[in-house]
């Protein structure tokens, strides 16, 4: 028999079409959900009710699972302690391996202050003894046409540094390549980015031409980034966030590609222009 594997986050994009994939192979599934009537209906698969803080719900919801994909959750103030909670849960319920889906370069010191929480999971995971496999992703090419204002204008201080973000697909194909092979991927870390690192007005001009909005790039000092950002009536934790995505950018943190899609899928990365297509 097939050892169960768990798919958290099924009800969102990376988790929603990683379980499709694996379902549609014919693999049994555990879907542990935050509300039962959102779960997918796929076939093989089981919904659960659990969300990351709730341990005992979490615990009941592993029970039987050797692997779990561990999609990271929306970005929240205890966000890191929730994460602990449930891999905690992991633990006490027997799971064998974790593939956890964490943030190119993740570090305590990463500029990208979200980087540091994944840090934070990773190291949990590491000193929990269960195997693990990491894929540090890039910031996804899917979200670059959101950062865009009302006006068009993507505005941060990311000054002209570049950007390997990576498709929501790529990841998903990744990740469906080492949860149906855990072991062979045990201890790696993959880090994964798109084919190119554009600068964000390179990547507001590929917006433009492929969607027909025409969207531009300017340069914020930081002190500028956080201004335009206070109507929005953030928490600091936010605005930190929101902030330090350009100024991990502008420092080039986040503009080395790699070739881990291509070598683990045997399918060339998406670039940007793909993605808009909706191509794969
Ligand atoms: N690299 C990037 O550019 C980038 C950009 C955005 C987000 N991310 C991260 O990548 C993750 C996956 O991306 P995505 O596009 O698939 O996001 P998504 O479509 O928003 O899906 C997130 C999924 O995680 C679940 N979830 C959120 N918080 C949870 C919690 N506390 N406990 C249990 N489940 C929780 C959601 O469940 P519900 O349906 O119940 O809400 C949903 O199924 C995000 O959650 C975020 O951590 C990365």
């Amino acid at each position: 028999m097939d050892k169960l594997i768990a798919v958290t986050g099924s009800t969102g994009a990376i988790g929603g079409a990683t379980a499709r994939i694996l379902a549609a192979s014919g693999l049994a599934l555990r879907l542990p959900v935050r509300d039962l009537g959102r779960a997918p209906a796929l076939p093989g698969a089981t919904a659960a009710e659990c969300s990351y803080a709730d341990r005992s719900a979490a615990v009941t919801a592993l029970e039987g699972v050797h692997t779990l994909f561990m999609v990271s959750a929306s970005e929240s103030k205890d966000r890191v302690e929730q994460h602990l909670t449930f891999v905690d849960a992991a633990s006490e319920a027997g799971v064998q391996h974790i593939v956890y889906t964490s943030f190119f370069g993740a570090a305590p010191d990463a500029t990208f202050t979200l980087g540091r929480d994944h840090w934070a999971t990773e190291e949990h995971i590491r000193r929990s003894g269960i195997a693990y496999t990491f894929l540090r992703n890039n910031l996804y090419l899917d979200v670059l046409q959101h950062f865009a204002d009302d006006d068009g204008v993507i505005r941060g201080p990311a000054g002209n540094g570049r950007l390997a973000a990576v498709a929501r697909a790529d990841v998903v194909q990744v990740a469906a390549v080492v949860l149906r092979d855990a072991a062979a991927h045990a201890g790696n870390t993959y880090e994964l980015t798109g084919p190119t690192a554009l600068t964000l007005a390179e990547a507001a001009a590929i917006i433009s031409q492929e969607t027909g909005r025409e969207v531009t790039y300017r340069a914020e000092s930081v002190g500028e980034a956080y201004g335009s950002r206070q109507h929005f009536g953030a928490p600091d934790w936010q605005l930190d966030a929101w902030v330090s995505t350009y100024t991990a950018i502008a420092e080039g943190g986040l503009a080395r590609t790699t070739t881990t899609v291509q070598d683990l899928t045997g399918q060339p990365a998406l670039d940007l222009a793909q993605v808009l297509h909706g191509d794969r």
